[in-house]
């Protein structure tokens, strides 16, 4: 059952720690990775499994129905795990069709694909659908995203994902296409673009560069380690019940700007610089426009049903992750070279 594997995104941050967990651990199945390797997706980030046996990649992009049916036609998935997205809040402010045309338009494709394989016949099937806490919008100083929270999606990237989320479950609704949604938290750890609050800065301390603190900082983000992202993925997809929505977070709220204090410290820790001196880069700047106050998961239910919590500790993550980009300079110099340097001009000036 299951054991034709389509992963989408799979050259990304979580993606790729996705695929990795499951040619690994499933050598029984085979994984088939499609991605377009836009700016975020990089072979690099599973270069260690590229040559395991039921392990395939295919280069390609969700938008294009025809090589999406084609693709499906040929190998008959019997299950697909879609993360492949456009990601960063940030573009999805300066650049919103994108995100409606990958998220969306993407998103149908690939149901509607798996519809044409399957003819509504779907024993022992599962679209599983990766999606984000940001579909329900912001909290107040209290309270926790529940499952069965409204959705209030406040940026075109939280309203793309929460579009495709109902994509999903109409499907189910409509045509009897079993699946699952998990809604995850912020992640953080190794491969992740550095875009994103944490990789960002890490990168900007290690060059003495500016760090952009987005309003007064006081917004609250709940962070968990991607590794205990790709297991709960794991949990989900083989345990999960057909049509429902588990969400996924680390129990772990910070404020951006605690967090980064906590980010300064480390660094400076392992730089050797006196303590004090990377928080000296702090720069508050102008605020995201419609940035969401806080988000924090309530992740019971997966805990509760299907046995799953993290298994690091934020400070145990948060070492990983720091070394894990010390020791990956050639990573993070390839990635912020080229239209890296564009996009941060654009983006910080
Ligand atoms: P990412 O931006 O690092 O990776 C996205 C991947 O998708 C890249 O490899 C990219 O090349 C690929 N891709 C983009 N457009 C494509 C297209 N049109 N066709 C084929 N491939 C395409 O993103 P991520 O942070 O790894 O997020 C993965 C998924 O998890 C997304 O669906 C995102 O919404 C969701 N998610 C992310 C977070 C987070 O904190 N990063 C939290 C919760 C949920
Ligand atoms: P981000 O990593 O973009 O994730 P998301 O917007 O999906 O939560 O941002 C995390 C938080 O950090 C968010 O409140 C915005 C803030 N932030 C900054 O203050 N400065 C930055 O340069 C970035 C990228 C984010």
């Amino acid at each position: 059952m299951n054991n034709k594997i389509l992963i989408t995104g799979g050259a990304g941050f979580i993606g790729s720690h996705v695929v990795r967990l499951f040619v690994k651990k499933y050598p029984e199945y085979q994984i088939f990775n499609l991605d377009a390797l836009t700016y975020a997706g990089n072979l690099e980030n599973i270069k260690d499994i590229e040559k395991a046996n039921n392990y395939t990649f295919v280069k390609g992009d969700i938008k294009n129905i025809e090589f999406i049916n084609n693709l499906f036609q040929k190998h008959r998935f019997e299950a697909v795990i879609h993360l492949a997205a456009e990601s960063h809040v940030d573009r999805s402010i300066t650049h919103p069709n994108d995100f409606i045309e990958t998220n969306v338009l993407g998103t149908a494709n690939l149901l509607n694909a798996f519809r044409g394989i399957w003819q509504d016949n779907y024993n022992d099937k599962l679209f599983y659908h990766v999606s984000t806490d940001e579909v329900y919008g912001s909290l107040g100083k209290t309270g926790l995203f529940t499952e069965t929270t409204s959705y209030d999606p406040q940026s075109p990237y939280a309203a793309s994902k929460a579009s495709s989320d109902h994509l999903v479950r109409s499907y189910g609704n409509t045509y009897g296409l079993p699946y699952v949604i998990s809604n995850c938290s912020n992640n953080y750890g190794a491969n992740q673009f550095p875009e994103k609050l944490i990789p960002l800065f890490i990168h900007n301390i290690k060059n003495n560069k500016a760090l952009p603190v987005y309003g007064d900082g006081n917004y609250t983000r709940d962070w968990l380690y991607v590794i205990d992202h790709a297991i709960a993925i794991d949990e989900i997809f083989h345990k999960g019940i057909n049509t429902e929505t588990y969400n996924i977070g680390g129990f772990n709220e910070w404020t951006n700007l605690n967090l980064i204090h906590l980010l300064c410290d480390l660094m400076d820790d392992r730089l050797d610089r006196e303590k004090g001196t990377s928080a000296k880069l702090i720069t508050f700047v102008k605020d995201r426009a419609g940035h969401d106050r806080r988000y924090a998961i309530d992740a019971n239910k997966l805990n509760k049903e299907l046995g799953w919590k993290p298994t690091v500790t934020f400070e145990e993550g948060l070492a990983k992750t720091l070394d894990w980009y010390l020791e990956n300079e050639s990573w993070l110099n390839s990635v912020t070279s080229g239209a890296y340097q564009a996009y941060y001009e654009e983006m910080y000036g």
